[in-house]
């Protein structure tokens, strides 16, 4: 496992500039430590729905002040998204005063202090669906995939959510200018709302798997009319079906795929052509499309507390000051070669900062590559169960995908980056031939609360 000097005192310099401790009496640690003597008969109930609305935070009944407490009616001032979105909430800004209040256990999203776990579970996605608030469990699908039973039963049986592994990436839907193709990534929406899944839109505006046409363009005008098209027509397409999108995905580069060295933002055809502003404005054309849909932005390397992932949380609050229409953040969460290693810490203090500002956080694309002899068993193991941990206690944590659905089929061992040479990256919750691994014991303990 890599850990470098450099990284704690990163770490060192990042708690200085303002880590949570346990218990600051801000009413904002997840187990609630204000109220005084209210707490656990009125400080939470059991139907909380987001944004605060109903459901009492941790700051207790009769003298937390934490927003969203007594009246259940948020905080406007602190929850930028919570109105619209309903994974804001006043809980993480309140202020409770007093005794001994363990309230705000329930509710969906905003004004939860804490997820409550499911009794027990026979499937991840059971145990995702019956903790409250409930959290969706997810994972990369592929059209190859599908053609097999055994990973259409896995899919479908542990998850309820999905997000197309390549079919809905610019290169699959507009293969030449204004031209669009929807059949292979119709065939997975379609599939998954057979089966009751929701699905993330993946991804809207990125530099990679984009084609040529789009990313030798030339002219501002020119690249925000293409960009304008594309997501107006790809929104558009799937309007009454997908309700998720990420929207910008991997704007921001290092030195090391790590996360480590010279932050800055990836010389993209967009950020060329139109300026860093394409990130505020592909954000706007997407909420124009769909106000109601929840806008993502999509990053890897921002899981531990690194250079990465420091500029990408100060570019997503600038875009929160400046009203910019954002709901929320994926950390991809591949971790081993080629990308970071966060510990369940790391994580869930970046989570932290974000719903501070009133975003919600995802695990967008988990997977532990084991390649290269850089994550031991063991260790791989306790990333599973203590990054899923993190997400599963942050109430504004909305979603777990996992990047594939078994070892034989993950997108690592075929990459020259990860180190597999062809390998099984054994990197995903279930192995060749579709049984349960360790790795997803760890999971489900994780979201039973274990
Ligand atoms: O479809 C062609 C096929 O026609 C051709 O014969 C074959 C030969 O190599 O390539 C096929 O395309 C491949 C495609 O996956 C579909 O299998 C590409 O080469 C290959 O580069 C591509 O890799 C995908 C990668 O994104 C591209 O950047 C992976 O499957 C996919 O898992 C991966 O997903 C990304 C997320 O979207 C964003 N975050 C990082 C994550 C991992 O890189």
């Amino acid at each position: 496992m890599r850990s470098a000097p450099f990284t704690l005192l990163l770490s060192a310099f990042l708690c200085a500039a303002g880590c949570s401790d346990s218990g600051d009496g801000n009413g904002d640690e997840t187990t609630g430590s204000g109220g005084a003597t209210g707490g656990t008969t009125s400080g939470g109930t059991t139907s909380g729905s987001g944004g605060g609305a109903t459901t009492g935070s941790g700051a207790g009944a009769t003298t937390g002040s934490g927003a969203g407490a007594t009246t259940g009616s948020g905080d406007p001032t602190s929850a930028t998204s919570g109105a619209t979105s309903g994974s804001g909430g006043g809980a993480t800004t309140g202020s409770g005063t007093g005794g001994e209040g363990t309230g705000g256990s329930d509710g969906t999203g905003g004004g939860a202090s804490a997820r409550v776990p499911a009794a027990s579970a026979s499937t991840l996605r059971e145990a995702g669906e019956k903790a409250n608030p409930p959290l969706l469990i997810g994972a990369a699908i592929s059209g190859g995939g599908l053609g097999n039973n055994d990973y259409k039963r896995v899919a479908s049986t542990e998850h309820n959510y999905v997000t197309a592994e390549n079919e809905m990436k610019w290169d699959s839907l507009e293969p030449s200018a204004g031209n669009f193709s929807w059949g292979s990534a119709d065939n997975i929406v379609n599939w998954a709302r057979q089966n009751n899944m929701k699905v993330k839109g993946h991804t809207l505006v990125w530099h990679s798997q984009l084609p040529n046409w789009m990313s030798s363009m030339t002219g501002k005008a020119n690249v925000e009319a293409a960009m304008r098209r594309h997501i107006t027509q790809v929104m558009g397409h799937f309007k009454d079906r997908l309700d998720h999108w990420d929207v910008v995905n991997e704007a921001v580069q290092t030195d090391s795929d790590t996360g480590v060295g010279n932050p800055r933002m990836r010389p993209t055809v967009f950020y060329n052509q139109i300026g860093q502003n394409y990130i505020d404005l592909a954000f706007q054309i997407a909420r124009e499309q769909d106000p109601k849909a929840k806008l993502y932005y999509n990053d890897y390397s921002i899981d531990a507390r690194n250079d990465k992932v420091e500029f990408v949380y100060n570019m997503i609050k600038g875009m929160v000051d400046r009203g910019v229409p954002i709901d929320g953040v994926g950390f991809q969460m591949h971790i081993g070669p080629p990308n970071n290693e966060a510990t369940g810490a790391d994580v869930a203090a970046n989570f932290k900062r974000f719903t501070d500002l009133g975003l919600e956080v995802l695990i967008s694309e988990m997977d532990i590559n084991r390649c290269g002899g850089v994550v031991t068993a063991d260790e791989q193991l306790a990333y599973y169960h203590d990054i899923v941990a993190a997400c599963f206690k942050e109430p504004k944590c909305t979603a777990i995908t996992f990047w594939g659905i078994n070892d034989g089929r993950s997108w690592l061992n075929s990459w020259s980056g990860a180190l597999c040479n062809g390998q099984s990256s054994q990197s995903l919750l279930f192995n060749d031939q579709y049984g349960k691994k360790e790795t997803y014991n760890r999971v489900m303990n994780a979201l039973l609360g274990k």
